[in-house]
């Protein structure tokens, strides 16, 4: 990031007011540096919603008269998938700093366009990945570091929920807006922590399957997101996926992700590793280990964090050059890499190997 832009106050723009943009807007409150000066929202009446409950003086429909003007600083961008990387690559190109809701975008290809236009521009380009800056993950960040679970070389990560679509008939379940289910939807956290925690994220291959067998009959419907929901749309994403990841150095994770199947557990959110010395799973930060005298299994106490566990409050710690970028964009292109070749080894029925 070009450090010559460096000012002590940060002027936000938030694109996109539903389910989690009143999280961006919440969160950016939380940093007496930042300021959300105003909101795009195509839905007057959304906008209008939450301009009042976030006190933001500004609501706007179209985007773009935002990114013409000089005094917003950052555009925090909450839209539907298939927005993601159009409207992130006119903020770049407008010169903002941009945070960006997972996933990055609906194509490797469009997500590495964005990466080499927020190199050129020298502005600051974060994914915001959530889970990565969990307590959490953080302290197990630390116990992986200090050694203690020797060589991690196998993982397992999941976000499996029983009845967790977001609302079937909303953009989320139709594959022109969201670009896919489940896999794009949550197995992008799961995914994105586990492979921060080996601290690898480029794979050599990948071997995945997708199912939608609750979607499409109506059930496991959940109650996420604010957009209208079309009753007559067809539900053509997936609702549960599992993969087989081959990284680069040859350890391997495997990513399970569902909206809905029948499970014993309501919503696990988990990820757990493999080491010579020993083992790790979280939430919460277990390990287990053999120890003189029989098995060790123990509770981590959280760890203090190493940086804000509200991105939007780390966004603009680095602003002010407070905090280095936890999430940097050739990781989040990294990611988007292997969740288009789960697609892609579903569709084929084959292992897709990854350049
Ligand atoms: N980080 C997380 O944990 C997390 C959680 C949920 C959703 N998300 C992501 O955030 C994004 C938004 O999801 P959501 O749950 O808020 O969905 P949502 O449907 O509740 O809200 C999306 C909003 O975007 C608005 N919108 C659509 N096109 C727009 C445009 N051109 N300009 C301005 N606004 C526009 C819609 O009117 C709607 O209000 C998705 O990409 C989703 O994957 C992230």
């Amino acid at each position: 990031m070009k450090q010559n832009r460096r000012k002590k106050h940060y002027r936000v723009a938030v694109i996109g007011a539903g389910a989690i943009g009143a999280d961006h807007l919440s969160s950016f409150r939380l940093h007496p540096a930042a300021e959300v000066v105003a909101i795009a929202e195509v839905s007057a009446e959304r906008g209008r919603a939450a301009a009042e409950q976030f006190g933001v003086p500004e609501v706007v429909t179209d985007y773009r008269e935002l990114l013409a003007r000089d005094d917003i600083d950052v555009v925090s961008i909450a839209v539907p998938n298939y927005l993601h990387a159009p409207v992130a690559l006119d903020a770049l190109r407008a010169g903002k700093h941009v945070m960006l809701d997972k996933p990055m975008a609906t194509r490797a290809a469009d997500a590495a366009k964005l990466v080499a236009e927020a190199e050129k521009r020298g502005v600051l380009f974060m994914v915001g990945q959530n889970f990565r800056f969990n307590q959490d993950t953080q302290t197990a960040k630390a116990v992986v570091e200090r050694g203690d679970l020797g060589e991690v070389y196998h993982a397992k990560t999941s976000w499996t929920r029983r009845a967790g679509i977001p609302r079937i008939g909303s953009w989320f379940t139709q594959r022109r807006f969201a670009g896919g289910g489940c896999t794009y939807d949550i197995g992008v956290h799961a995914l994105d922590r586990c492979l921060y925690l080996m601290g690898e994220f480029d794979a050599a291959a990948v071997s995945g399957q997708t199912f939608a067998k609750f979607g499409p009959r109506g059930l496991g419907n959940g109650g996420w997101g604010k957009s209208e929901v079309d009753p007559k749309a067809r539900f053509d994403v997936d609702d549960l996926s599992v993969a087989l990841i081959k990284l680069k150095s040859g350890r391997t994770v495997i990513l399970e992700a569902s909206w809905a199947g029948h499970g014993p557990s309501v919503d696990v959110n988990a990820t757990q590793l493999f080491g010579t010395e020993a083992g790790l799973s979280l939430p919460p930060v277990q390990t287990f280990k053999q120890a003189r005298g029989g098995y060790v299994v123990e509770t981590v106490d959280p760890l203090p964090p190493k940086v804000n566990t509200n991105r939007m409050v780390h966004f603009i710690d680095c602003l002010l050059g407070k905090a280095k970028p936890f999430v940097a964009p050739r990781e989040s292109l990294a990611v988007q890499r292997i969740l288009d070749a789960i697609y892609a080894s579903a569709a084929s029925g084959r292992e897709v190997r990854i350049k």
